[in-house]
């Protein structure tokens, strides 16, 4: 059933929408049952961006305002990241764009902390503050509480979908379960998202959310899918692997796993030579491949365009195929 929602209230004068431009329309769209705006197909996430020292805030705004210029749209943050700095960064430099960025996706997450129905809608209208917007494209929450009950958070959720402050609704790091309980709580609108960490090598958790998640109808943002910066190429000529980076990498860089995976990214690396494509186009539309939509990370703009360079060469299903067995390890 399509959600019915009443009319939309007027938006701010200073928004008025434009049409993507020629290179948005380059990265792609993926329609989103309920959701006005379509889902770009790739993302920039602006979690660890700039570190959030002072000294790095130029390049941090010059990346966010690259990105926006050669045609990223879809904006990944949260209330948590950077304790609220991401979101007012991410405002900061889409209000300065030629007509306040309309055509931008922008998703945010309300915190696992703030699950309560009258916390859910302090944090979106903080973080609408911050974002200096009338409303967020897509709204996820960042990870259960099993402290709060699902039906709480969910219906608060649902609530600020009818009042259009949020054009979708989203989870975050949900299983199967989870993503059961949450939709059984919700009547007229319905989860459209699930954001989960998923690349080459950290798929054991993410492949059967993912089988789920396609039955449902339910997209699949992939964090992480460069694996840090490893699926690019990094680390892979001796260069030491930083403490920070290994967070949230599933252990992929613990000393007992990192030499065999090294050795599965050099032949994954190897295969893309052979295919004449750059290392990050294998592992970014491997996932696009099996359904997801990828949030790439970036510090600095010239990366930037190279993620959006890899993107724009689609390797042939045989690569794909050949690079899937290369990193489970059954191949090289
Ligand atoms: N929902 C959640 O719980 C959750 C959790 C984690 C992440 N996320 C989201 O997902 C986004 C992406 O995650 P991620 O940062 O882990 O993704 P990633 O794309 O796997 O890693 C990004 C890092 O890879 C390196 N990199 C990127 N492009 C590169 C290039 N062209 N050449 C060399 N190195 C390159 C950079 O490292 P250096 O900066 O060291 O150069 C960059 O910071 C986050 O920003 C956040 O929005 C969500």
């Amino acid at each position: 059933m399509t959600p019915s929602r009443a009319t939309p209230p007027k938006r701010r004068a200073t928004r008025s929408p434009k049409p993507p431009t020629p290179s948005a329309a380059g990265i792609g769209t993926i329609p989103l049952p309920g959701s006005p705006k379509p889902h770009p197909a790739l993302g920039l996430g602006l979690w660890g961006l700039g570190r959030w020292d002072p000294e790095d805030e130029a390049r941090t705004k010059a990346t966010i305002g690259r990105a926006y210029e050669v045609g990223f749209r879809w904006f990944d943050t949260a209330e948590v990241y950077g304790n609220g700095r991401s979101e007012r960064v991410l405002g900061d430099v889409l209000r300065r764009t030629a007509n306040g960025a309309p055509d931008a996706f922008l998703v945010t997450k309300v915190s696992w902390e703030h699950l309560r129905p009258a916390q859910v809608r302090a944090s979106l209208v903080n973080s609408l503050e911050r974002l200096a917007r009338d409303a967020v494209d897509l709204y996820l929450v960042h990870a259960p509480d099993p402290h709060v009950p699902l039906a709480e958070t969910m219906g608060a959720l649902e609530a600020l979908w009818k009042e259009h402050r949020v054009g979708a609704i989203g989870v975050s790091n949900f299983g199967v379960e989870e993503l059961e309980e949450a939709s059984r709580h919700l009547s007229e609108a319905r989860i459209v998202v699930n954001q989960v960490r998923y690349n080459l090598f950290d798929r054991e958790d993410a492949d059967p959310v993912r089988e789920y998640c396609e039955r449902q109808g339910i997209l699949l943002e992939a964090y992480t899918p460069l694996a840090r910066g490893l699926l690019h190429g990094k680390y892979l000529d001796g260069k030491r692997v930083p403490p920070e980076v290994r967070r949230f990498t599933n252990r992929i860089f613990e000393p007992d796993r990192l030499p065999e995976i090294l050795r599965r990214a050099r032949g994954l690396r190897d295969l893309a030579d052979e295919a004449g494509v750059p290392l990050a186009s294998v592992a970014l539309h491997w996932l696009r491949w099996r359904g997801a939509a990828p949030l790439v990370g970036a510090s600095r703009p010239a990366q930037i365009d190279e993620n959006l360079a890899a993107w724009s060469v689609r390797p042939p299903d045989e690569v794909l195929r050949k690079a899937d067995a290369i990193a489970w390890g059954d191949l090289a």
